[in-house]
């Protein structure tokens, strides 16, 4: 049995800390699951730390149902959430619908997330009317990068942070079962914490937030692009993945590589009639 939103919500009153990891792939998301990760987002990120975009702008649906479909064959346990990407929820109510629904039919996920506040908040529930449970995103936005001018800290101006709660209640009160609070200072999004019924998952936004969520290619240190300030690598995979590639590479030019270890044998007589009248001889 998967992770359920019930459960969910019950870590928040109970106090416990709920962690949440992306994965893009069968053999990651394996791994997580096998930990005991009870959420797992197919994060539109998908697209800068898999796919080599500069944004996440360009994400596609078809490209997130491929992904989707790879981590919910790697899982038993834990819920998948699909990121709806930019422009695939925006147009009309029917649109969200749609593409939300495309997650949960053939992608095989149990959750969809979002972005945005009040002014997704009808489609949000609308798509939980439909029987999917969505996961709100406020704060810092990728999909809407340009408006805000960058990967900036989001909620420092009052008017700014009244906003940003208001748009957490807009989301609750539409039936959210989450919210990602992303690059938000840490004292309003205990704030927020402590204002909504839902639980909140802090990206660089403190440790007030009811759990946590890393882009797992950041926490594993195998994304060199750049290493965003609320990442922390519990691993340099980069680095091993370096010296596994170096070394693989120098045996295969000294010949060192395969060994018997890695071959296959065969009986000798097979090779003996093969090689008879040819001029091949081993
Ligand atoms: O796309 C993503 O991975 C996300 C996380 C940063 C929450 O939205």
């Amino acid at each position: 049995m998967r992770t359920t939103i019930n459960q969910i919500k019950e870590m928040k009153q109970k106090g416990e800390k709920i962690t949440m990891l992306t994965a893009y792939d069968y053999s990651t998301a394996k791994i997580v699951d096998e930990v005991g990760i009870p959420l797992i987002l197919v994060g539109d990120s998908l697209g800068m730390v898999v796919l080599g975009y500069e944004s996440t702008i360009p994400v596609t649906m078809d490209e997130m149902i491929h992904h989707t479909k790879a981590v919910v064959r790697g899982t038993k346990q834990a819920m998948v959430i699909g990121d709806m990407p930019f422009m695939t929820y925006h147009v009309s109510v029917d649109d969200a619908l749609r593409n939300a629904a495309r997650f949960i039919q053939e992608g095989g996920a149990q959750a969809v997330k979002l972005e945005g506040g009040v002014t997704v908040a009808e489609k949000v529930r609308r798509i939980m009317e439909c029987g999917i449970p969505v996961m709100g995103h406020i704060g810092l936005t990728p999909q809407s990068i340009h408006q805000l001018g960058g990967f900036k800290v989001q909620g420092k101006t009052p008017e700014a942070a009244v906003r940003m709660l208001k748009d957490a209640q807009a989301l609750d009160e539409a039936g959210a079962f989450a919210i990602v609070l992303e690059t938000v200072p840490a004292p309003l999004a205990t704030l927020i914490t402590q204002e909504i019924s839902i639980p909140t998952i802090g990206i660089g936004a403190g440790i007030g937030c009811d759990g946590q969520v890393q882009i797992i290619n950041d926490m594993l240190g195998s994304f060199t692009d750049f290493i965003p300030k609320h990442a922390k690598q519990y691993a340099k995979l980069a680095d091993i993945i370096r010296a596994a590639v170096t070394e693989y590479d120098n045996e295969v030019k000294a010949g060192t590589f395969p060994t018997d270890k890695q071959s296959f044998s065969i009986d000798e007589s097979i090779l003996a009639e093969l090689t008879k009248g040819s001029r091949v001889s081993y």
